[in-house]
């Protein structure tokens, strides 16, 4: 069977969807679960694009030992030098460098002839190869380019040194027989048939046809792809991970390639990249959603419940989703816990573990059982969600139908504790005015949500906000059995990102 490169760009596309941003120590997490995961190349950022990314790229690069890292970079000197300063502490670092081919982008972003984007392209590897043999070329907004002109500038870069040249189809345009001939045509119209150079893919999913067009395209000879866990990325994101390693590993007799993915680390991925960028699966996502594995209809249930392979065409246990979700009460034990924490994927530090494991018997105390989404959102509240800036000592809140809401809260500002109060419309409101006030942010909310993580009255509750200042939007999560606590959590972790991104404001974007 033909082995399929996986390349993951979670940290780099993933992190451009809206709101979704991630601190240096997130960016470690998810790449040592992607290097769990078995995925060949990380791409860990976009050096050139602000201090933290270049931060970010250079942690993942200098810790993790067993996947290529890569960092993106235009098609020029600079570029190329900051990113392999991030890079070049790796164990196999990848330069990928980029610029755009279509004529639209040509003449109106670029504001270039192609040949003079031709020259700069192979100028740009032409360098990068004096730095690394392993170098990725991209013709962004390929699939709206001329074929000629990407031949002629595929073959160029072949020449100057890329090993791997990426076709992406930047804004989810193309369609499965379209991508499949292109890529077919490109491969034969290479020297020797392409031989030595690996062709890849990226497709975005703006119809909703990533994951096809990506099949099509190793049909037609790719052996790269490049994809995001919970297909997260630029507008309606990029080609999902998950449902491409599963659509091979399900249908061999079809499809007959393979990668090296260990499928049963898919959920942890799924939940870990879920919780640090407070994206939410969709329930009814492919492989990773609520209801993928649910059956609803009486016949399905009762046909599954005869014979699993009824309804279902490939198992929970094959992706990594626990079975049996019902895990502890107050009297588990240290020792039980910190299996159940390992068993759900997270790897913790001695330290970290004593803190998940304190908020866990306070959660005991208030919560009869606790289930594994439970344990997510507390090791996501007490380890993921580091509270750099500012941190929430206590909140209380005054609110009913003959109170005029208002709320009193201490936070630490940089150190710094801080006392106040303020009134609201209602308690929620009461709350953010009084952080806005204590923190001396003008953030506008835009959204507020509030789930249940599971069943019961006694349940946590998880809060999402999305805010806005100075053109930055952020996203931020807080877990509690009290929703009024959720909610100053929530709004925190926000304020937290939001600082974190004024500090590395990105100077460029792809
Ligand atoms: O979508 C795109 O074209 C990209 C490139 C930078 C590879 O993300
Ligand atoms: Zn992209």
């Amino acid at each position: 069977m033909d082995r399929i490169t996986i390349f993951d760009t979670t940290l780099r596309d993933g992190e451009q969807s809206p709101g979704a941003s991630m601190n240096v120590e997130e960016k470690l997490l998810i790449g040592r679960q992607l290097e769990k995961l078995g995925v060949d190349v990380i791409e860990a950022g976009f050096p050139i694009a602000s201090e933290g990314d270049f931060a970010g790229v250079k942690l993942v690069s200098d810790e993790i030992r067993s996947c290529q890292v890569a960092g993106l970079a235009r098609a020029n000197q600079q570029d190329i030098d900051r990113a392999w300063d991030a890079l070049k502490g790796g164990a196999d670092p990848r330069i990928h460098t980029f610029i755009a081919t279509s004529p639209i982008h040509m003449q109106h972003k670029l504001q270039m002839e192609a040949d003079a984007v031709l020259e700069q392209a192979v100028a740009a590897v032409r360098y990068a190869c004096t730095l690394t043999s392993n170098v990725e070329f991209s013709a962004e907004d390929a699939t709206r380019s001329d074929i000629d002109f990407l031949v002629r500038i595929l073959t160029a870069v072949v020449k100057a040194g890329a090993r791997t040249i990426n076709i992406p189809d930047t804004v989810g345009y193309t369609v499965p027989r379209e991508y499949f001939s292109m890529i077919e045509e490109i491969k034969n119209r290479l020297p020797h048939g392409g031989d030595g150079v690996v062709i890849s893919v990226h497709c975005h999913n703006d119809l909703g046809l990533a994951t096809a067009n990506s099949i099509a395209a190793i049909e037609a000879g790719a052996r790269q792809v490049e994809c995001t866990i919970n297909g997260i990325g630029e507008r309606a994101g990029n080609s999902s991970l998950e449902e491409l390693v599963m659509a091979l590993r399900t249908r061999p007799d079809n499809l007959t390639y393979t990668t090296n993915i260990v499928t049963p680390q898919i959920y942890p991925a799924s939940r870990l990249v879920s919780q640090v960028t407070g994206i939410r699966v969709q329930p009814n996502k492919a492989i990773v959603g609520a209801n993928a594995f649910a059956h609803e209809a009486g016949i399905h249930q009762d046909g599954v419940l005869k014979n699993k392979a009824t309804y279902e065409i490939m198992t929970p246990e094959s992706i990594g989703l626990p079975q049996n979700s019902l895990v502890m009460g107050k009297h588990s034990g240290r020792h039980a816990f910190q299996e159940k924490i390992s068993d759900l994927g997270y790897e913790l530090e001695p330290e970290q573990i004593e803190t998940a494991f304190v908020a866990f018997k306070k959660l005991a105390d208030k919560k009869k059982e606790i289930f594994d989404e439970d344990i997510d959102a507390l090791v996501a509240d007490e380890i993921i969600r580091i509270p750099h800036y500012y941190k929430l000592n206590f909140v209380s809140v005054n609110s009913g139908t003959e109170a005029m809401p208002n709320s009193t809260l201490e936070i630490e500002v940089e150190g710094k504790v801080v006392r106040g109060a303020e009134f609201g419309d209602g308690a929620i409101d009461a709350i953010f005015k009084t952080i806005k006030q204590l923190t001396n942010t003008q953030s506008r909310l835009l959204t507020y949500e509030v789930k249940s993580i599971t069943g019961g009255a006694d349940a946590l509750g998880e809060v999402t906000v999305r805010i806005k200042e100075d053109g930055l939007t952020v996203m931020g999560q807080g877990a509690h059995t009290c929703v009024v606590v959720a909610s100053a959590k929530a709004y925190m972790n926000a304020l937290n990102k939001l600082e974190y991104k004024k500090r590395n404001r990105p100077q460029v974007t792809v």
